[in-house]
């Protein structure tokens, strides 16, 4: 399967989100990652759902929701009505994961767990078949523009093995810091969608930078 490409709206102009959009529209993304804090599991706050549910109709990529959020089971009627496509929730915010895992199911999205930097792939041994996609944090989440921390690469070979392993067909993310460099030793290792946010947004031709990612 070729790799997909997923921009962070995180690192867009705001004040033009419309045009954003249609740029996104109109390049080769393949989802449009949506980056949400509470400033309680991180220490910042973006958007939320006025926001996603104002662009639902105009984006026609596949949303994939970032929740980084306390008890973000509790939210998960609000992420489905705004169509979302992916939900992905933190491994350190859930208790019960399983559970919000089958809801998240339930309500008609994908299931995606997410994994701080510090946090081992090991945790995830015994619900990996249960998910659609394991999300990887190359950075501390809650900012983008941040520098991609090295080990990320390694956990990404490792989380794949274990993949194979287990013979789930699980896919792998990784969000924070990708560039054409880090983008490259990611998929050659197995990763299988990269979220670029100021890589792509705060370029001269964010769609060629797409492109060129896509291209890798
Ligand atoms: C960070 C967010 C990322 C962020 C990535 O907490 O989860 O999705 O937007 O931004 P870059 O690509 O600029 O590191
Ligand atoms: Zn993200």
């Amino acid at each position: 399967m070729k790799h997909k490409i997923a921009p962070s709206l995180l690192a867009a102009n705001f004040m033009n989100l419309q045009k954003e959009i249609e740029m996104i529209n109109a390049s080769e993304a393949d989802w449009l990652h949506l980056d949400i804090m509470d400033g309680v599991f991180v220490p910042n706050i973006s958007f939320g759902f006025p926001v996603i549910e104002s662009l639902k109709n105009h984006c026609t990529k596949p949303l994939d929701v970032h929740l980084m959020i306390v008890e973000p089971q509790k939210f998960i009627p609000e992420v489905a009505a705004c169509g979302a496509y992916m939900m992905n929730v933190h491994y350190e915010a859930c208790i019960h994961l399983h559970r919000t895992v089958a809801a998240i199911k339930e309500a008609g999205m994908k299931a995606g767990v997410t994994l701080n930097p510090h946090t081992p792939i090991a945790l995830l041994e015994d619900i990996l078949c249960d998910l659609d996609m394991v999300l990887l944090m190359s950075v501390d989440p809650g900012y983008g523009g941040q520098h991609f921390i090295e080990h990320s690469v390694d956990k990404t070979a490792r989380l794949k093995e274990m993949i194979l392993r287990q013979g789930t067909d699980t896919l792998i993310e990784v969000d924070g810091g990708v560039n054409m460099e880090t983008a490259k030793r990611l998929l050659e290792v197995g990763a299988d969608v990269l979220v670029a946010g100021n890589f792509v947004f705060r370029a001269d031709d964010p769609k060629q930078v797409i492109r060129d990612l896509k291209d890798l």
